[in-house]
């Protein structure tokens, strides 16, 4: 089921069919990128996200599709990081090096939003990328999110820590940029 169509790809849940092809493709380094955690994906956390409600406060994946051909391209996932505060995160990932660099996660992190802002009470949503990961904060920045600080060794990979910039956009910024008010 799509759940927001853009121009060039859509977001849409999780299909069962999907899961084979996901588990294979998610756990690769090519997909995971020079920058993001090496985090590897059993293959029951990949049938709990296909359960999970999407309005869930836990982890929920949507699949980025490419609309002409229905290329599955990446994901975009949210979730909360606060037990009290109203912090939603969002990550993304665009899994093969031949569909990056031509906008599907810019777009992908747009539709990501406007579903966002539409259907769930929150007026924060934030994001961490690795400070070397230009891409990814390019993806950000292009969407209207504000760079508001690094953490300071807070990603893990490769036997050492980096520093992270934290990004957010508030409801109010996104209502600007978006609705024009
Ligand atoms: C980060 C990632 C999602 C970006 O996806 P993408 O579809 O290539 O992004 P876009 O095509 O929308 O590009 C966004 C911007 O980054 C630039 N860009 C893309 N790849 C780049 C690279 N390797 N180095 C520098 N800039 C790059 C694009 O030119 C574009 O710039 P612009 O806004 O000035 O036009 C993708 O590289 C990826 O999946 N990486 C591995 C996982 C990852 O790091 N996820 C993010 C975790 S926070």
């Amino acid at each position: 089921m799509v759940l927001v169509e853009g121009s060039e790809v859509s977001l849409r849940v999780l299909e069962q069919s999907d899961l084979d092809y996901i588990y294979r493709t998610i756990n690769s380094i090519d997909s995971i990128g020079e920058y993001d955690v090496i985090q590897l994906t059993s293959w029951g956390e990949i049938e709990k996200w296909f359960k999970t409600p999407i309005l869930s406060e836990d982890l929920v994946m949507l699949v980025i599709e490419r609309n002409v051909d229905k290329k599955i391209l990446g994901f975009v996932v949210y979730y909360t990081v606060h037990p009290f505060l109203k912090l939603l995160e969002i990550g993304f990932q665009i899994f093969s090096k031949e569909d990056r660099g031509k906008g599907y996660a810019t777009e992908a992190v747009n539709l990501l939003l406007k579903f966002l802002f539409s259907s769930k009470n929150v007026e924060r949503i934030q994001a961490t990328t690795h400070v070397e990961n230009i891409a990814s904060q390019k993806v950000l920045e292009n969407n209207g999110f504000i760079r508001e600080g690094e953490l300071r060794c807070s990603l893990y990979r490769n036997g050492r820590y980096y520093n992270t910039y934290i990004y957010s956009i508030l409801r109010r910024d996104w209502e600007k940029l978006c609705l024009g008010h």
